[in-house]
């Protein structure tokens, strides 16, 4: 069998995402009642290790993955690239050969994007995306669970991104490319999204219903017209030195009261934390009563295990 690697969500496409989506929410029902370290009855991935690479911080996807392994019924290994030796130049494709002998897949997040697909290439078990420079694909399968369990479905949908054009909205991006959603984004001059996963994402609903569903917006006011989800993140992703010049290009995009106010009177606001209140969002937003922050990080973890079983083509 191919190995299932997800690296980004057009690994997996959309059956495969809706499938997951599915289970997510149907494993967040069946062990409500249980403490969260209590094993899914199934076991559906007993005698099955996960190692994990950070170059760069995390907490939402180290305890999420390591939580979903668990409750899974496997196990994981948490390897912080600065003490491996990753960390003193060993190739990533050595190391991928070398893990691949000793555990069941690989989840990575890391500065460059070609990093994962340079494991990928090597690696003879799956390996996850938990965040490159490029994407965040996991992040995304958490807030599309939490949109769901919102408004309960994505498709026609108008999601809103406020802010800097970063890995998150590529994710989003591509997600609502394929899974039927309208992505409107309002960003700076000099921090849009990359071109290209734009233009893959316009070339796969090219001739479809969808056609127009991926926009830029003129003005924040027009992104946030009519939209179910305002979306946004950091205005310093890890990696990025802390600019002034940056941040005050942002400023008019902060995601305000003002904003929730021009979109859908039920939108739902995410963003994928950590947050930095008063900057990209103040704190009558992301406290208030439209804010999904909370459920959209516990999301995830039962979208983590989706992801893992999906991998391990349990579904
Ligand atoms: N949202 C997210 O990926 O959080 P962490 O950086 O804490 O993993
Ligand atoms: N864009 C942020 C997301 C953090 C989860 C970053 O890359 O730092």
């Amino acid at each position: 069998m191919t190995i299932r690697h997800f690296l980004d969500l057009s690994d997996a496409g959309a059956a495969a995402i809706a499938a997951m989506l599915a289970d997510a929410a149907a494993r967040k029902t069946a062990r409500a009642a249980l403490p969260k370290g209590a094993v899914d009855p199934d076991r559906p991935l007993a005698g099955r290790t996960l190692a994990m690479i950070f170059e760069k911080n995390s907490t939402r996807t180290r305890v999420s993955f390591d939580m979903a392994m668990r409750q899974l019924g496997g196990t994981t290994l948490i390897l912080d690239a600065g003490t491996t030796q990753l960390g003193r130049g060993e190739t990533v494709a050595d190391t991928a050969r070398v893990l691949s002998r000793m555990v069941d897949a690989i989840m990575i997040r890391t500065d460059d994007h070609a990093k994962i697909v340079e494991m990928a290439r090597h690696a003879t078990v799956p390996v996850i995306n938990g965040l490159t420079d490029a994407s965040h694909p996991c992040q995304i399968m958490a807030d599309m669970q939490t949109v769901i369990e919102r408004r309960g479905s994505l498709a026609g949908s108008k999601w809103a991104w406020f802010g800097d054009g970063n890995n998150v909205l590529h994710s989003i991006i591509e997600a609502g490319s394929l899974m039927g959603f309208d992505v409107w984004w309002a960003c700076p001059d000099g921090y849009k999204p990359s071109e290209e996963v734009v233009a893959t994402a316009r070339q796969r609903v090219l001739g479809t219903p969808n056609a127009d569903s991926i926009t830029e917006a003129l003005g924040w006011e027009a992104a946030a017209e009519e939209a179910d989800v305002i979306v946004t993140d950091t205005w310093i992703s890890m990696g990025q030195k802390h600019a002034e010049e940056k941040l005050a290009a942002m400023m008019p995009y902060q995601v305000t009261e003002a904003v929730m106010a021009a979109a859908k009177p039920n939108a739902t606001f995410l963003h994928c934390l950590p947050a930095h209140r008063g900057e990209e969002v103040v704190d009558a937003v992301i406290d208030g009563p439209q804010s999904a922050i909370w459920d959209e990080a516990e999301n995830r973890l039962h979208a983590q295990k989706s992801v893992l079983l999906w991998c391990f083509g349990k579904l």
